[in-house]
């Protein structure tokens, strides 16, 4: 495996109905390095019960995110989809390395300040440890290259110094991930208060364009969007609601910023609003097409899931058992 082609890694959580923000920050850009790396896009479960979550829902969302991955242009036989807890190997490694990273390290993360600010009552040590696990699924495959959002920039981060850590403690064992962060699409804002990520758990509906909301539901999201003061369609400092727009329309019809303001030069708001959620319908539609008749077959997305854990599963044992190895573990001969 990891011989002929680099290796990209990506993964995510089968929480919350994805929205416009993970797949233009992230799930549409996982197939453009499916012909040039080895892919391994994963469907992140354990992650996911860091946060309490509904059994039926989480196993339901399991299945949906995996079609949602095939439905946005992922090939199964040309990457390797899965589920995380399919693979043991990923709850190993997190406790080995685990054992490599400090409180203090954890501590400083905000995305679990973050968490632990919203869900004071569940504060538990998993949600602490997230990025261990999340740096584990990473390392066990030999990863070269992350595709992520901007938020997940620092979970990245601390998955490199693990890796140096340990490869300085017992030579070479890890390859040293880079993040790939696509800039102008990393990071979607709120269409209620734009100077707040798109977060696919807000409580405000109409904060949030889902991948699979209905045509007429996100026309009518992009209308009640938050504008700025002023009329004029350019992105500014202090205008955070139509920069916003601006970027969702460019990333849907791969325009720059300066040609989305030329196209909309002496244009309303109105009709700026009306064109982006068009085009933001437009591009789904076809993902939803294929997202309806996938979702319908759950036997062939257990077979995608089962032949996924498979291949990744044996690739993950070469790097388990040169860890084992390292650390000092006894493998025993079979
Ligand atoms: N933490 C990521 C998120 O919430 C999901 C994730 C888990 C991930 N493991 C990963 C992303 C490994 C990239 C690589 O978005």
């Amino acid at each position: 495996m990891y011989q002929d082609k680099k290796v990209v890694f990506s993964g995510v959580q089968p929480s919350g109905v994805l929205t416009i923000g993970n797949y233009l920050g992230a799930i549409k850009n996982f197939a453009y390095f499916s012909d040039a790396y080895h892919c391994y896009y994963c469907v992140v479960d354990e992650h996911a019960i860091t946060v309490r979550q509904m059994p039926a829902d989480l196993r339901r969302r399991t299945y949906e995110t995996l079609a949602l991955y095939i439905a946005c242009g992922l090939d199964p036989e040309k990457n390797t989809l899965f589920v995380q807890s399919h693979v043991s190997a990923h709850a190993e490694l997190g406790w080995i390395l685990d054992c490599y990273t400090m409180f203090g390290e954890l501590s400083r993360m905000t995305q679990f300040k973050d968490k632990s600010a919203k869900n004071a009552d569940n504060i538990n040590a998993g949600l602490f440890t997230y990025p261990t696990l999340m740096a584990a699924d990473i390392l066990l495959y030999q990863t070269e290259l992350v595709p992520v959002g901007v938020d997940q920039k620092q979970h990245l981060e601390l998955s490199r110094d693990i890796a140096l850590r340990f490869n300085q403690v017992y030579g070479d064992t890890f390859v040293v991930p880079d993040g790939y962060i696509a800039k102008e699409t990393a990071k979607i804002m709120s269409l209620a208060e734009p100077t707040k990520k798109m977060s696919k758990s807000d409580e405000n509906e109409n904060a949030v364009v889902r991948i699979l909301d209905p045509r007429d539901t996100i026309i009518r999201k992009f209308k009640r969007a938050v504008t700025d003061s002023g009329s004029e369609i350019r992105a500014a400092e202090d205008k955070p609601g139509v920069t916003n727009l601006i970027s969702i329309y460019g990333a849907f019809t791969g325009k720059s910023v300066p040609e989305v303001e030329k196209e909309f030069e002496g244009k309303g708001y109105g009709d700026f609003k009306l064109a982006v959620g068009e085009v933001c319908a437009d591009a789904l539609a076809p993902v939803q097409a294929q997202f309806a008749r996938l979702s319908a077959d759950k036997a062939y997305l257990e077979t995608v899931m089962k032949q996924g854990a498979e291949a990744a599963a044996h690739d993950a044992a070469r790097t388990m058992s040169k860890v084992r190895r390292k650390v000092g573990f006894i493998e025993l001969k079979r």
